[in-house]
């Protein structure tokens, strides 16, 4: 059986810098689910369907063609064989990301894609119901939390770095939109899940976390 490793929490707490690192330290791949949210999301805005509206996203998802390759552990996600790793980090995908997630029609399809993605590797997956949904026996559950201060502040800084346009308060807004949007959902929302190993990171270093996820792998995992 393949190894797996969940990390769940709201947006911004670091779970893709980090869940990156545990995976190359251990010779997993790293999986970042959102990225397929945000797929499903960046479809329909360059469709011009409302990332609201149920029933023309229950259409789309038929015709939806979403596939992930993994070289050098770098993931790299395709719509439509188009490679849109980038495009899908733009903040209004961010939302419409959110807003998609909480149909079904939606969810069940990138859950198939993720358990059939962890059946055949080793995988270091992140999102929000990995540990609670999508990998129930995961043998390392962890949930990553930061407040909500500091992560927009780091969402903030990531978007200057990358010289693009950024406003704190825009940034802060939208963390609470969708912290509260993921944690409402009916199905597979954000929770943590009952043996998660909960880690606040507001005043911990990105390699502090990093060790402590390494250590309790190797002393607490329920590798069988
Ligand atoms: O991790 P992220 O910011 O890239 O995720 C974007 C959105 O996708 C997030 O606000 C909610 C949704 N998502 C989800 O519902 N389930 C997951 N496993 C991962 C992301």
């Amino acid at each position: 059986m393949p190894r797996s490793i969940a990390i769940d929490g709201p947006a911004g707490a670091g779970k893709s810098t980090i869940a990156k690192k545990v995976s190359q330290k251990l010779g997993f791949i790293y999986l970042d689910t959102g990225a397929m949210y945000r797929t499903v999301a960046l479809k329909a805005i360059k469709t011009g369907i409302d990332t609201k509206n149920h029933q023309e996203l229950a259409n789309m998802m038929d015709k939806l063609d979403i596939s992930i390759s993994h070289e050098n552990n770098l993931q790299k996600i395709f719509l439509d064989g188009e490679d849109v790793s980038e495009a899908i980090r733009a903040p209004q995908v961010s939302v419409g990301a959110s807003n998609v997630a909480v149909f079904p029609e939606v969810r069940l399809k990138m859950v198939d894609l993720q358990r059939k993605i962890a059946s055949g590797i080793d995988v270091v997956m992140d999102g929000r119901d990995i540990g609670s949904y999508v990998l129930p026996a995961a043998e390392l559950k962890i949930f990553l939390t930061a407040s909500v201060d500091e992560r927009a502040r780091r969402r903030y800084e990531e978007l200057v770095q990358k010289g693009q346009p950024a406003n704190l308060e825009a940034v802060r807004d939208d963390i609470i939109f969708r912290d509260k949007n993921d944690s409402s959902r009916a199905l597979a929302p954000l929770v943590k899940a009952a043996d998660a190993i909960e880690i606040d990171s507001t005043i911990l270093t990105i390699d502090e976390v990093v060790e402590k996820i390494l250590y309790f792998y190797k002393n607490y995992a329920n590798i069988t």
